[in-house]
């Protein structure tokens, strides 16, 4: 298990202990982290698992795909350190890692 710490926008945070291969939307999801959706199961397809990566734990991920980005751009309250939850596989690299999360979920057009 890696334990994950989610801030939700108004600072409150929740830790969980998430097993390793999931991945953050999913540690997030099952955990009944509020401020996380899910919506699309994880593929990619929704960007309801939207979260920001602060700056000490972005060198432990693998970049974002083309897919990925092209869905962020319909994520509201986008920053440059937006993420989507689903594409991030939790490792043990990333015990202790925070996860902030976007004061509501849901694309532009929402
Ligand atoms: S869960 Fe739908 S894009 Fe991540």
């Amino acid at each position: 298990m890696v334990a994950i710490t989610y801030i939700e926008h108004d600072g409150t945070r929740h830790r969980v202990d998430v097993d390793a291969d999931m991945t953050l939307m999913e540690g997030a999801t099952l955990n009944m982290v509020p401020g996380v959706i899910g919506m699309c199961g994880g593929i990619c397809s929704c960007a309801t698992c939207h979260c920001y990566i602060p700056a000490a734990w972005q060198d432990k991920l693998l970049p974002p795909s083309p897919g990925e980005l092209n869905m962020l751009d319909s994520a509201s309250h986008r920053r440059p350190n937006s993420r989507l939850g689903c594409q991030i596989v939790v490792t043990a690299a990333l015990e202790g890692m925070e996860v902030e999360l976007p004061v509501e979920q849901g694309d532009d057009a929402g």
